[in-house]
């Protein structure tokens, strides 16, 4: 199997303002304009923030796949800058609200990946995507989307392995410290790059609960090194480079094959829809 070319990649953190499309999409767009890479990860719900009370609200700033204020300007920025986009965003589509992840390409439509795995308060807000998770294609590069929570659930980052991804992006708002390092395994687990981009700041639900955004935004190779890691409490950004060959030899020691030595005969319990 050939591998594309290596492509500078970037992960951007940001602090975004809830309910403040305009000003989080303009400082999304001063971070991708500096950091300049082929493929740029930013955070979950990063246009809108993410503590909103009540479905309306969130309805309010969703996006929609025929051309929407934030999906609008996100395109306008992936033309500018002949690269890729992946954003955390909200999508009204089909009478449903889904917590997604866009992918703008230049000259390219949309697409979309929507959440499979609500966290915490999510449902009251969201509708769970219901879609198995698709890997997309930018210059030789093979990339799945996933979000946060979802790194949690092992199965999904081995579905875009098995589907041929070279690299799993992941938009993020994560509360919990762990999943940096649970990245690190889904890297090495599947022999595919992982870049998570969190977010930081703190907000508060119009209850009083408030949470904490961990940061630690980072890029892991597939052998499981990190090769760039971000602080853990201010907006920042940063770059790498990715070579899609990395992902594809998928030898863990000279004879082992991370994919082709699975034994799924035998742990059919895994798809089951009961346990
Ligand atoms: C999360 O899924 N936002 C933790």
């Amino acid at each position: 199997m050939s591998g594309g070319e290596a492509l500078r990649v970037a992960v951007v953190q940001t602090a975004p303002r809830l309910g403040e499309r305009a000003a989080n999409l303009a400082d999304m767009a001063a971070r991708a304009r500096a950091a300049a890479a082929d493929l740029t990860v930013f955070p979950e719900l990063a246009t809108c923030g993410y503590a909103f009370g009540a479905r309306d609200a969130v309805a309010d700033l969703a996006e929609r796949p025929g051309g929407s204020p934030g999906l609008d300007a996100l395109q306008a920025l992936a033309e500018e800058l002949r690269g890729a986009l992946v954003a955390g965003l909200p999508l009204a589509e089909g009478g449903r609200l889904y917590n997604a992840a866009a992918l703008l390409r230049p000259g390219a439509e949309p697409v979309f990946y929507r959440k499979l795995h609500l966290f915490y308060r999510e449902p009251e807000l969201f509708d769970a995507g219901d879609a198995p998770p698709r890997v997309h294609e930018f210059r030789g590069l093979r990339l799945g989307l996933m979000i946060c929570f979802d790194w949690i659930f092992p199965e999904l980052a081995r579905h875009l392995a098995l589907a041929g991804a070279d690299l799993i992006a992941q938009p993020a708002n994560l509360v919990l410290t762990l999943c940096q390092d649970a990245m690190v395994t889904r890297a090495v687990e599947n022999r595919v790059w992982t870049l998570t981009a969190n977010r930081v700041g703190e907000e508060r639900f119009p209850d009083g609960e408030t949470l904490r955004f961990t940061g630690g935004s980072q890029v892991v190779d597939p052998c499981g090194r990190r090769v760039l890691a971000l602080p853990v409490g201010e907006p920042a950004a940063g770059t790498a480079d990715v070579d899609p060959a990395a992902a594809r030899d998928k030898m863990v020691t000279a004879r082992n094959h991370v994919l082709d030595d699975r034994r799924p005969a035998l742990y059919r319990s895994l798809v089951a829809e009961d346990r």
